[in-house]
């Protein structure tokens, strides 16, 4: 899909059964890869991120079945995994490569793991750091971007303090704790999602999860699993922010994931007077999840900063493209990661909410974004620079605009939620 062409108005109403969630997804492929026998995992993300995470690990020798009911995968075992006879291409998908890296940075032989153009600019130095520290051997171009060049040796269990919140470099210290001569602790001032370490107790690892700090101990054996991923709760923020942009909307989301690490957004949203309801909440195997409601409501309008941040971190572009149709605008600091995401995610928004008429203020962490006093948005053609999350936030403005908009290279938002534009219109159909 080259351009999407937004019409405004209308409003969504229906049933939605989501993707599944793509963080969730790719600790079950990668867990289920060097686990014994065979997984079945059911309501995998079709995102191209987790495509790109399969691909990798068929590329180190594991056995993958796509079935329309569920994804198998013949594990390999923790020593299973053979070498590439290519470099591995992570594409758009940051945490394909770090968790990655950190699962072979302990393994018998040499892997080189690249990325697109966005990756290849990403900061890597972070997970390359604590990996040396246990003994692996990286190199990286300008000590810190893809290709990533890893050697594979035998690891040695550190106690590490994460300096930035990241769950992709929490993940690739944990897997690379699997191979390590002792018991690897990580420790993070901030929390993050949890979503690897209850991956791996579902998968038998052993683990001791205590305020601020994950102990991993070594070479468990980890058995396979039927799982079912959740639906993913960061691609239905997007439509929960379609239904209130468009006054008359009611969505109800069937088993959204709603691990507390990841739910923070919705607290937020009723905070500023969103109206959504969560019913049948439930853990279903390892994780969270529940029904989800949401009715078209006024919002007042709010902040976002602090140790909020880590936790939305991925919903901050649809709460910043929501700014404009808030009584005082939405604003967001401590969030410099945000700039450091498949885009500058705080110069797109930036870019484009202003496009579109909307007053901005960009900071060095964050952006703020002036509420309905400002005026109405207008339809404008906007290019979200690749990046899904910027695409499918500005659709969402795009919708309480004046007049249509164009996206330029749409297509984009498959790299987390592939049927987004389809979903958006079949909702708006329904009435
Ligand atoms: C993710 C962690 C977050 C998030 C990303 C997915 C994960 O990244 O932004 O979309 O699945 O662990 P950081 O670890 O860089 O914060």
């Amino acid at each position: 899909m080259a351009r999407k062409v937004v019409t405004p108005g209308g409003c969504i109403s229906g049933i939605v059964e989501l993707p599944g969630d793509k963080s969730i997804s790719h600790r079950y492929a990668i867990l289920a890869a060097i686990a014994e026998g065979r997984s079945e995992i059911s309501n995998f993300s079709p995102a191209a991120d987790c495509k790109s995470t399969l691909t990798c690990l068929r590329q180190l020798g594991v056995g993958i079945e796509t079935r329309r009911d569920a994804l198998r995968i013949a594990g390999a075992g923790l020593d299973g995994l053979k070498a590439a006879s290519r470099t591995l291409d992570a594409e758009n998908s940051g945490t394909t490569m770090r968790m990655l890296a950190g699962l072979l940075a302990g393994q018998g032989f040499a892997s080189t793991i690249t990325g697109d153009r966005s990756l290849r600019s990403r900061p890597m130095r972070r997970v390359i750091e604590p990996l040396r520290k246990m003994g692996a051997e990286i190199h990286a171009k300008d000590g810190d971007v893809a290709p990533l060049g890893i050697a594979g040796r035998p690891l040695h269990a550190i106690d590490y303090s994460v300096p930035i919140p990241s769950a992709q470099v929490k993940s690739a210290i944990l897997l690379a704790g699997l191979y390590a001569d002792g018991v690897t602790t990580v420790r993070e001032s901030v929390r993050t999602r949890d979503h690897t370490e209850l991956a791996l107790r579902e998968f038998g690892a052993t683990l001791e999860v205590t305020q601020g700090a994950v102990r991993i101990h070594p070479r468990p054996s980890l058995r396979a699993r039927k799982l079912l991923a959740p639906g993913d709760l960061s691609a239905a923020v997007f439509l929960i922010g379609a239904a209130l942009v468009l006054p008359g909307s009611e969505l109800m989301l069937h088993n959204v994931g709603l691990n507390p690490t990841r739910a923070r957004v919705l607290d937020f949203l009723i905070a500023i007077g969103a109206s959504i309801h969560v019913a049948s909440l439930e853990m279903r195997e390892a994780e969270l999840a529940g029904d989800v409601s949401v009715r078209h409501a006024s919002l007042a309008g709010g902040s976002v900063s602090g140790a909020q941040v880590a936790e939305m971190i991925d919903e901050l572009p649809m709460l910043a493209a929501l700014g404009p149709f808030t009584e005082k605008g939405i604003e967001i600091h401590d969030a410099r990661e945000l700039r450091l995401k498949e885009s500058d995610r705080i110069a797109t928004l930036a870019a484009g909410l202003r496009a579109m008429g909307a007053r901005v203020e960009e900071f060095p962490d964050g952006l703020r974004v002036e509420g309905r006093s400002a005026g109405k948005l207008r339809g404008a053609g906007i290019d979200p620079q690749g990046d899904h999350r910027i695409a499918m936030a500005l659709a969402v403005a795009a919708l309480g605009a004046e007049g249509k908009t164009a996206i330029g290279d749409a297509g984009c938002v498959a790299v987390s939620f592939p049927d987004f534009f389809e979903a958006l219109d079949r909702l708006r159909a329904a009435r």
